[in-house]
């Protein structure tokens, strides 16, 4: 079976120009190629500084590339999305890549069932629908259930993280992009999100996830991308 090309990186680099340093120039990585089809999981690897986060953000369109383009499976045609209208971006983000970030972007005021449920409305589920697996979610992933109806400011750091992991999990987003998804997590709620990422794989999504845990890479990924080898000349 071949499995479907969902993302495909074609020859990316990435300079940062600081503006507060005179213009100085900042290369990051250079000539970056990646693939990723359908059902497989591509661990970013390289040191600290090497461009981990920057590469996933630009496949978020969060950062602009500095050259060279990403193409993502968006409504069956392939999409570049860096070269897209902010409109399109927007709509590729909302119904395509789902992103979750390293630290949950904490929104004053609403509940963590909240905050969980409202990514599943954004994909189309009823609100009644999106609350019940919202807190399906958070059950699986330990969260105390006195603390559904908090808001997750106070949190700590894994308690954020889980809301930020049922968030990112609870559509099923055909590419999806996760910067360090276990890292503040105890054993047994790593071996939840390692489970919920399985099942993630399993329909379908492609993934490209940062994770310095090297047995969950070892559990979750199909192929290893070191992005050091792609530093660019200063
Ligand atoms: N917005 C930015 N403006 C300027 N420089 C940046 C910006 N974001 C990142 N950098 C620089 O780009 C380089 C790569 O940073 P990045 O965060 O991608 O590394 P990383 O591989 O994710 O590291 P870590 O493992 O510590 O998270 C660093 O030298 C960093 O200082
Ligand atoms: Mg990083």
């Amino acid at each position: 079976m071949t499995q479907q090309m969902m993302l495909q990186v074609q020859d990316l680099s990435k300079t940062f120009t600081l503006h507060t340093q005179g213009g100085a120039t900042l290369p990051v990585f250079d000539g970056v190629n990646l693939a990723v089809g359908a059902g497989q999981c591509i661990a970013l690897t390289g040191a600290s500084g090497a461009g981990k986060s920057t590469l996933l953000r630009s496949l978020y369109a969060n950062y602009r590339p500095s050259s060279g383009q990403v193409l993502v499976r968006h409504r069956d045609a392939m999409v570049d999305l860096t070269g897209a209208e902010p409109r399109l971006q927007l709509e590729i983000r909302r119904e395509t890549i789902g992103y979750v970030s390293q630290f949950l972007r904490v929104i004053p005021r609403i509940p963590a069932e909240e905050i969980v449920a409202e990514a599943a409305v954004a994909g189309g589920m009823d609100d009644a629908e999106a609350l019940n697996a919202a807190r399906a979610l958070l059950q699986r992933l330990n969260l105390p259930e006195r603390l559904w109806s908090v808001p997750p400011a106070t949190f700590s750091g894994g308690e954020q993280q889980r809301v930020n992991i049922a968030r990112g999990l609870i559509r099923s987003f055909p590419i999806l992009l996760l910067d360090e998804p276990t890292a503040s997590l105890d054993a047994e709620n790593r071996n939840v999100a390692v489970a919920l990422i399985m099942e993630a794989k399993a329909k379908g999504a492609a993934i490209v996830a940062i994770c310095h845990d090297e047995t969950v890479r070892a559990e979750i990924a199909d192929a290893v991308f070191d992005v050091s080898a792609f530093q660019a000349a200063a």
